[in-house]
């Protein structure tokens, strides 16, 4: 099992410098099962529930390193530290800002893209997830500036679609239509802006776009926009099924 001094710790999850959660250690504001651990320089063994076991100033520890969330993004908020507007960080206990290692959004969704974004401190999980092999499918809600005209299904279907500046045919999107101005489609790849330019080429125009789905872990109807979620190994797992 690994084991971290407790002042690396608590200076890894954001607490503070190591000399500040020295500090909160020796006033007796870091306890574990209760008790006063005052000696900073200790290692502590990152067990699965230590997070439940130990308090910092009387709060709950944040989760140990190896976090994955998933967050109902709003819109115009922002994924890419290179565009104007709030980012998606900004929507996560402040403290967490500060974490080593950092919180990553696994691949991103458009400012004006709201639904399920997955964020992770954990590399290896991030790759293995939008890794083109592991072909997660991700699910959309489109609205459409225009009446759909009836061949848009065949030929997203088809493998076949190309888009503009690009070499490489798109794989096969399934698509269902909802009503004329409303589908659900599932991309098994993720190209830039792809949703927005694939209806850009069949001559139309998406007026609203919402990530309802990766893999197999849907974004639940009880988690408003704005908020987040901690997964668990079994929630992780269902991201790589369907
Ligand atoms: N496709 C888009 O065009 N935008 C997104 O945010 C996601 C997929």
């Amino acid at each position: 099992m690994k084991a971290l001094r407790l002042d690396r710790l608590l200076a890894n999850l954001g607490y503070g410098s190591r000399r500040e959660v020295e500090g909160l250690a020796r006033a007796g504001l870091v306890r574990l099962d209760g008790q006063a651990l005052r000696d900073a320089s200790q290692r502590i063994p990152l067990e699965p529930d230590l997070s439940a076991r130990m308090t910092v100033q009387g709060e709950a520890l944040d989760p140990l390193p190896g976090v994955c969330l998933m967050l109902h993004k709003p819109l115009g908020v922002t994924c890419s530290h290179k565009e104007v507007g709030p980012l998606v960080y900004s929507l996560l206990p402040e403290r967490w800002r500060r974490r080593d290692p950092a919180l990553s959004t696994v691949g991103r969704l458009d400012k004006e893209t709201s639904g399920l974004l997955l964020m992770t401190d954990d590399g290896a999980l991030l790759h293995r997830i939008i890794s083109p092999k592991a072909k997660v499918s991700k699910r959309y809600r489109v609205t459409l500036a225009r009446p759909l005209q009836g061949d848009e299904t065949a030929i997203l279907a088809s493998g076949e679609m190309m888009l503009e500046g690009e070499d490489k045919p798109l794989l096969p999107v399934e698509m269902e239509t909802d009503d004329p101005t409303h589908c659900t489609v599932t991309l098994h790849e993720g190209r830039y802006h792809q949703v927005r330019r694939m209806f850009a080429a069949l001559g139309n125009h998406v007026d609203a776009l919402h990530r309802d789905r990766v893999g197999g872990l849907a974004l639940p109807a009880d988690l408003p926009a704005g908020e987040f979620r901690i997964l668990g190994p079994g929630e992780i797992a269902t991201v790589f099924e369907g």
